[in-house]
């Protein structure tokens, strides 16, 4: 695996590959790899010739009073992880190398579409830093393929409208979520759950299956299913910023009888932030 940490060395590398004529898959984290980061790296392994990970903590995603400082960086167990699923090249921009200009006067990418709903709404900002560096990553890396989780819904639709309204050739890859063996759904930020907290977490996905239950048998009064549920996450001892029932391709509110939604929430169980959903097809 070939690990590098400048923009240039990484583009004389991808121009290599462009010239042999081969394709590239590219699969952005922050690190602290866990297995869903890994499904994403085997589902890009079988979408192009080259794989390509890069891993970057983006302070422009995090708000005020975050964990920036504290989010968890696990270099060297990533690197072997990655090595282990034959990933070709390890990209480890430094933040001095990805905002090279005062971060806060950065260029911005703003999808209006989406950004300030849901966990835009509760972290302002979150999605324009999201958008901006995955924007800048894919400038640098060019992918054709780029592969993220569906864990982070509403972050896969916010990358899919920017490809789409910048016109980039990108084919935006979503991997399913990942979960433990009581449901609870991989996230880097689990680590910061206590033995106790982590053994009431899983009731985010169950409360989530529970709404998905009631809407396959009939019921559409979305509004009293989503307080129903913020409820039972409070009783489990959550504190809950929003559960929301929403149309699975555009994320706006449905009609009775859409066909396709998705269920999402994002509680607090002591310092973690979890999010999860749940998806209901016709098909
Ligand atoms: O999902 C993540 O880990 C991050 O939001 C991403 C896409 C790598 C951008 O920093």
């Amino acid at each position: 695996m070939i690990v590098l940490d400048g923009i240039s060395d990484l583009r004389t590398v991808v121009r290599e590959w462009r010239g042999d004529g081969c394709s590239i898959a590219f699969v952005p984290t922050m690190g602290n790899l866990h297995a869903g980061h890994l499904a994403l790296v085997e589902q890009a392994g079988s979408l192009g010739d080259r794989v390509v990970a890069s891993i970057f903590v983006n302070p422009l995603q995090f708000g005020p009073g975050e964990d920036f400082v504290t989010y968890p960086r696990t270099l060297d167990a990533d690197r072997a992880a990655l090595e282990k699923l034959e990933t070709d090249l390890l990209f480890i921009p430094d933040v001095q190398g990805m905002y090279p200009d005062a971060i806060d006067s950065t260029t911005r990418v703003d999808v209006p579409a989406l950004d300030n709903i849901l966990c835009g709404a509760h972290r302002p900002g979150f999605f324009t830093g999201v958008a901006t560096v995955v924007a800048k990553l894919f400038n640098m890396v060019q992918p054709d393929t780029a592969v993220f989780g569906e864990k982070d819904y509403q972050q896969l639709l916010v990358i899919r409208q920017m490809v789409k309204d910048l016109s980039w050739p990108i084919e935006v890859a979503g991997v399913p979520t990942v979960r433990e063996p009581d449901g609870l759904a991989m996230s880097s930020r689990n680590g910061y759950l206590t033995p106790r907290e982590r053994s009431k977490a899983p009731e985010l996905y169950r409360i989530l299956c529970d709404v998905a239950g009631k809407i396959q048998a009939g019921e559409s009064g979305y509004p009293a299913l989503e307080s129903k549920a913020m409820e039972s996450l409070s009783q489990a001892g959550f504190r809950p910023d929003y559960v929301s029932i929403r149309c699975a391709t555009t994320l706006a509110q449905p009609e009775p009888g859409e066909p396709d939604l998705v269920i999402l929430a994002a509680a607090w169980m002591g310092t973690a932030r979890l999010i999860d959903n749940v998806r209901i097809s016709a098909s």
